[in-house]
């Protein structure tokens, strides 16, 4: 159906709070803002908060909304435990942080559990969509790569778990969920939002090969981790090799679909996000080849913070500013007349391009913080740029919330087209 759905709206704001959380984190790392008290615990609360919180909550509550609007499906059921989803997500969050600061095993346990029973819950929504005869690109994406949450999932339960079969590490966990995980996500939902939110089509000579890229990318993301996991660099570099043709052809796609059409460019603030932070992700993966593996202390920094805080994080920060916006428009708006709101209210352009420059140079500049064996004087600078950018940002956001849930008085049900509202009435 094609009009927000307020938890998965919910999931995703929730992802943005764990984004700041992140940040806060972040700053109190060892060796960026504190010298010499190392505080072990910030480190996997860091991680968590990462991947879990920020990164996690926004592609769960995105893959909602897109099964839901691709499919034509009104509601996921049983409803009530719509709300139960959202809060066993962020509880699990929260206790996993905590636990991990207070070293307290039993609350990252208990967290786990939490958020496992979330992400069964959206496993039992979105896996029998497969039978819909709608499914259709980009929910093969979305769904292929939901195989790699579940063995980051499982990875992660056996290294809280003292990992007896000696599998799981931080390494094989952070690239079963970048590689397959998020790069999954981010090809489908790049490929068919952004040219959408630019107003644009997908080139159509293009269009008839998505099928096979998705094949093609799937198989790419598992030979560059069996070649990453077994520490066989032949291997690596062939699965690398791949995996980076195939981000190629993404950007072959995006570039003709929106540079080489007629159409003139709408919103163009959003391609400032996506577009340079797809290069930071290209150079932070490109660092990777750079044995990335052997690589300790900064240098990693460089390539971890290069592919997530600079490219995917600015790249997800663009996409929930358009994403948010159409679900907050469509469920407060729709089927109202002469309100005088449009969901370019809700978009922000004027402020976003502020937004995009700020937060790119000052990602940039925390980069160089960390690239010149770890600047303090560069890191503050840019921390405190990107800090107050987010901020502006979530200050867009929150006013954006509170002028949506002011009108969902006059709102229609969200399940609900607006001819069966009128029907009801009579
Ligand atoms: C103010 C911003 C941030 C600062 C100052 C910061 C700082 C750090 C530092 C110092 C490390 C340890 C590096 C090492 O072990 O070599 C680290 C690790 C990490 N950071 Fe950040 N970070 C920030 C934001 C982010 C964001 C937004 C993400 C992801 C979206 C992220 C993801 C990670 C990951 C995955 C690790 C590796 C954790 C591990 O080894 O378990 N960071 N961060």
């Amino acid at each position: 159906m094609f009009r927000g759905e307020p938890w998965a709206l919910n999931t995703i704001l929730t992802g943005f709070l764990f984004f700041i959380v992140t940040l806060m984190l972040g700053t109190m790392m060892p060796g960026v803002m504190i010298t010499n008290s190392v505080v072990f615990g910030v480190v996997p609360a860091h991680f968590t908060a990462a991947f879990l919180g920020w990164i996690g909550l926004v592609i769960l509550g995105a893959q909602l909304q897109f099964f839901r609007a691709i499919t034509a499906e009104r509601r996921y059921e049983p409803e009530n435990l719509r709300p139960i989803y959202w809060g066993f997500a962020t509880l699990g969050v929260l206790l996993m942080i905590g636990g991990d600061l207070l070293r307290h095993g039993w609350m990252v346990v208990l967290g786990l559990v939490f958020y496992s029973i979330t992400i069964v819950i959206h496993s039992f929504w979105i896996i029998p969509k497969i039978k819909n005869k709608l499914f259709k690109f980009p929910l093969n994406y979305l769904l292929g790569s939901h195989v790699f949450l579940v063995t980051g999932m499982i990875l992660i339960w056996l290294q809280v778990l003292n990992d007896p079969l000696g599998l799981a590490d931080n390494f094989e966990i952070i690239h079963v969920l970048t590689i397959g995980w998020i790069s999954l996500n981010l090809q489908g939902a790049l490929i068919r939002a952004l040219p959408m939110f630019l107003g644009q089509v997908i080139d159509r000579s293009m269009r008839q090969w998505i099928d096979r890229h998705f094949v093609f990318s799937f198989v790419s993301n598992i030979v560059l981790l069996a070649g990453l996991i077994t520490s066989q660099s032949i291997i690596t570099w062939i699965g690398g090799t791949l995996w980076l043709l195939v981000w190629l052809w993404v950007v072959v796609l995006l570039f003709r679909s929106i540079f080489l059409s007629k159409r003139s460019i709408e919103y163009p603030a959003t391609l400032w996000f996506i577009g340079p932070g797809l290069l930071f992700l290209a150079f932070g993966a490109m660092l990777g080849f750079h044995d990335a593996e052997a690589a300790s202390g900064f240098p990693r920094a460089v390539h971890i913070h290069s592919s997530l805080l600079v490219g995917l994080s600015i790249i997800m920060i663009g996409a929930i500013n358009r994403i948010t916006s159409f679900q907050m428009f469509t469920l407060a708006y729709t089927g109202r007349r002469d309100t005088g709101v449009a969901v370019s209210d809700f978009i922000k352009e004027k402020y976003m391009r502020v937004i995009a420059p700020g937060l790119l140079i000052s990602g940039f500049v925390v980069l160089l913080g960390f690239a010149r064996a770890a600047s303090r004087p560069l890191m503050l600078l840019g921390i405190t740029g990107y800090v107050l950018f987010v901020l502006i940002f979530g200050i867009y956001l929150l006013r954006n919330y509170i002028h949506y849930r002011q009108q969902m008085k006059f709102a229609i049900p969200y399940d609900k087209k607006p001819s069966e509202v009128d029907n009801d009435a009579k």
